[in-house]
């Protein structure tokens, strides 16, 4: 980053970022260049730029009252919600004791062994995606096959999972905010030679939005070779993460430029059975660590406080088959105001 460090910098950055917020308010899309401006804030404040954008966001949008945080994760107390909220401000990640029913983790991996996915292009290949008519895993070749988002979020099994208020609750209070469900995906990863910058598997952050929470799903199970996520315990805080590797922008980093930063106590791989859930701010240091054997099942939701940011394409729900679906769009329209 360098030079744009300089104060005149920064407080150009925030400017062309607050120009955004204004043109995002106006028209719900984020120019480029104050997603740009918001990313370069992050790494000049280490965080504190995006802190201070969430707290207005909450004022705008406080959190809904929900009659329950009843669902998959378990039926949360106010006291339940209150302590999940804090264990993951605390070490940016909470891992439910509660595991997703084995008949939910058998058909979302029904759907992914015989419904269509991409290939992901690997490193070595120019990043160039391959549609194919099934997931082929008795003899992968890539590194990372996705499955369509459109497709995910009109499967009646994932929408209830949307429609579910014990994540959406712990979404809300870590947001502080009313929550909007952004990212529904679902992916195997495979072995490969070697870890893979395209599939996540280098240590980075995200930084697609102010503020958000992703809640990973293990489909398979999970060993420490293959490929279990990690992520880097407190990295998520402000100044989480050391000023010489924010220098390096949004980029990949290596295990080797990450390790010198924190004591081992700090590197966290979730080795875990299938159905397990993790939540976690992917704002800290986070990669999949890269599998020598077998392949792993991943199914994620992204809650958000805001939909500034990144500008990514909008999927339809085009039939909301789940009744806890339609009855959670009527009732809490921002939370699916990111689907058409
Ligand atoms: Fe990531």
């Amino acid at each position: 980053m360098g030079s744009l460090s300089t104060v005149p910098n920064q407080v150009s950055n925030a400017l062309r970022t607050l120009a955004g917020v204004a043109a995002y308010m106006k028209d719900g899309r984020t120019p480029n260049f104050a997603y740009q401006s918001m990313l370069q804030l992050f790494c000049a404040t280490g965080g504190v730029s995006n802190d201070a954008m969430s707290s207005f966001i909450g004022l705008m949008n406080r959190p809904y009252q929900f009659q329950d945080a009843c669902g998959a994760l378990g039926d949360f107390s106010e006291a339940d919600i209150e302590s999940i909220g804090s264990d993951i401000e605390d070490k940016g990640y909470h891992v439910f004791k509660q595991r997703l029913p084995d008949g939910l983790c058998d058909e979302l991996l029904q759907y992914a062994t015989t419904m269509p996915c991409v290939r992901r292009g690997t490193d070595g290949e120019g990043k160039t995606d391959t549609r194919l008519e099934r997931f082929p895993r008795e003899k992968p070749d890539g590194v990372r096959y996705d499955f369509s988002e459109e497709e995910l979020i009109n499967h009646p099994l994932i929408q209830k999972l949307m429609a579910d208020r014990s994540f959406i609750a712990i979404a809300q209070r870590y947001l502080r905010a009313q929550p909007i469900i952004d990212v529904v995906a679902m992916w195997w990863n495979v072995v490969s030679a070697r870890p893979d910058k395209g599939a996540a598997q280098f240590w980075h952050f995200d930084m697609d939005r102010i503020k958000w929470l992703k809640f990973f799903v293990y489909l398979t199970d999970v060993q420490p070779e293959n490929g279990p996520h990690s992520f880097v315990s407190g990295s998520h805080r402000n100044g989480g993460i050391s000023s010489d590797l924010l220098q390096k922008g949004y980029s990949r980093l290596s295990d080797e430029e990450v390790s010198s930063h924190y004591s081992p106590d700090k590197f966290i791989e979730f080795s875990a059975p299938r159905g397990t859930v993790i939540a976690e701010d992917t704002r800290g240091l986070h990669k999949g660590k890269h599998l020598t054997k077998g392949d792993r099942l991943i199914f994620q939701m992204q809650f958000s406080n805001s939909l500034f940011g990144g500008d990514y394409p909008k999927s339809t729900i085009r039939n909301a088959q789940s009744p806890q679906l339609a009855e959670m769009m009527t009732g809490y329209p921002r939370l699916y105001s990111h689907y058409t």
